[in-house]
């Protein structure tokens, strides 16, 4: 688990692109927050020359695997001004772990997951979130989701509410250390996964990136990535 600090340090890397901030820096869950947006349409030009962004999704980073967490808004439409989120208690407990990030994307296609991806906005600095009434759980930074928490790589989107239900999945899964990669098409953890309220899953990705392992992983090897 990396130091807060660290996380920090790592974020001001995007520092190129656009931003979202908050005004507190003690956030309180179940309350609105209110998260303002700027440089919303804005891409990473490097990468998606030309694009445009027209949506955003707007969630929660973590540092404890300094990734994204889970979702606090579907697909918005990429708008400079401000957004109400909550953060739902159950989400996690009380702490300095959370940062509210946004994602831009180009015209998603419906219900997909992160097809349509063109930057990660600069998210706000950690802040401390009061009321929260959820637990970290091993799982949550098991290797054998890759290390990303709990959606992969880009794999599956996590509304906040449903973060408790996707920890009770991946439980199922882990600690068993011989229950092999979360993120194969029959694994335990989507199977379960899939059933969370509002939980999101690319099949397409999923199956591309299983279609590319190594045979070793086929025959029941782990793969830790
Ligand atoms: C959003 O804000 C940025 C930065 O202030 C500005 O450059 C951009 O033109 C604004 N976009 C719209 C659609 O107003
Ligand atoms: C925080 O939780 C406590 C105990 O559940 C509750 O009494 C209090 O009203 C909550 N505070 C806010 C600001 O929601």
């Amino acid at each position: 688990m990396l130091h807060p600090v660290a996380g920090l340090i790592a974020l001001s890397a995007f520092a190129f692109a656009a931003d979202v901030s908050i005004k507190e820096g003690i956030v309180t869950a179940g309350q609105a927050v209110e998260v303002t947006v700027s440089n919303a349409n804005e891409v990473n030009e490097d990468l998606y020359p030309g694009a445009v962004a027209t949506n955003l999704k707007i969630g929660l980073f973590n540092s404890n695997y300094q990734y994204w967490m889970c979702s606090l808004t579907d697909f918005i439409p990429a708008k400079n001004g401000t957004v109400i989120v909550i953060i739902p208690p159950e989400m996690g407990p009380s702490g300095a772990y959370y940062a509210i990030s946004a994602y831009g994307l180009s015209n998603p296609p419906p219900n997909s997951v992160w097809s349509g991806f063109v930057v990660r906005h600069v998210p706000t600095q950690y802040f401390f979130l009061t009321n929260g009434t959820g637990i970290w759980t091993p799982e949550d930074i098991s290797p054998l989701l890759q290390g990303q928490g709990l959606i992969g790589l880009w794999d599956a989107d996590i509304p906040c509410s449903s973060y408790p239900c996707a920890q009770k999945c991946a439980g199922k899964q882990f600690p068993d250390e011989h229950a092999g990669d979360a993120w194969t098409l029959s694994s335990t953890y989507l199977i379960c996964l899939k059933k969370c309220d509002g939980v999101k899953i690319d099949y397409d990705r999923i199956k591309e990136t299983e279609d590319n392992k190594p045979l070793a992983t086929h025959c029941g090897s782990i793969s830790t990535q």
